[in-house]
């Protein structure tokens, strides 16, 4: 079988997102996911508009910044995106998706993002086609496909999304792209996901959540995907 990879990428990356972490201990969530061996860790951020939850802003990604050397991944689940992409970046982003639903003007704003140093990309709702990227392809640097409808970490994987990528890697086909999937993502389905195109993947509860603790749940993920 051959697994599809963004050129210039290298393989498959796991991004832990500390949704599912201890709050009162996110330091110790952090540098637990280094030496397990995580790529990144995704930062979930939530307005109470966008999705209903409020989580974390920039003073956090700021804390978190100081507290561990891997690229911080922003998933930004927030309407005008536009207000905040500054401020993330000064707080340490390395990654930053903004929602194409979340919206109005998508290419401003992944040019602005990579204008303020940061890597540029897309979250796309389970509801939402991969073609809706079709018209930014050149000001991406990664596509956050989501399998579960964002706002809380512990929902239940929507297995059309391989579908979905599957479809995005061949749109995206020659370009240094990367596909993360996010939501429900586990040792479960890692492999299909990698089989599929995903090349990022993004867990929080089954890292963060697991009775064995986080170390052996990334070397779970990354075992089951196979590289
Ligand atoms: C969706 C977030 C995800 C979510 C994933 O709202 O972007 O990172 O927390 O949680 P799990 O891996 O538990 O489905």
């Amino acid at each position: 079988m051959t697994v599809p990879t963004a050129p210039g990428l290298g393989g498959v990356q796991i991004s832990a997102s500390i949704l599912s972490a201890d709050f009162a201990n996110l330091g110790e969530a952090v540098r637990a996911a280094e030496r397990g061996g995580a790529d990144m860790i995704q930062v979930d951020v939530m307005d109470g508009r966008f999705v209903p939850p409020i989580t974390m802003g920039s003073v956090v990604v700021e804390a978190l910044r100081r507290e561990t050397g891997l690229p911080l991944d922003l998933h930004l689940m927030v309407v005008e995106p536009e207000r905040h992409l500054a401020e993330f970046a000064r707080a340490g982003a390395a990654n930053l998706a903004v929602h194409i639903e979340a919206t109005a003007h998508p290419h401003r704003d992944l040019a602005q993002i990579r204008a303020l140093g940061m890597r540029a990309g897309l979250a796309l709702n389970p509801g939402t086609p991969p073609e809706s990227c079709s018209e930014l392809l050149d000001l991406l640097d990664f596509v956050l496909v989501m399998s579960v409808n964002p706002g809380y970490s512990g929902q239940e994987f929507i297995p059309a999304s391989l579908g979905k990528v599957r479809r995005l890697r061949r749109m995206l086909e020659g370009r240094p792209v990367q596909i993360g999937l996010d939501g429900g993502v586990s040792a479960d389905n890692a492999a299909a996901a990698v089989e599929a195109g995903a090349d990022v993947l993004v867990a929080a509860s089954a890292i963060f959540g697991a009775p064995d603790g986080v170390e052996a749940a990334i070397a779970r993920i990354r075992a089951a995907a196979g590289r």
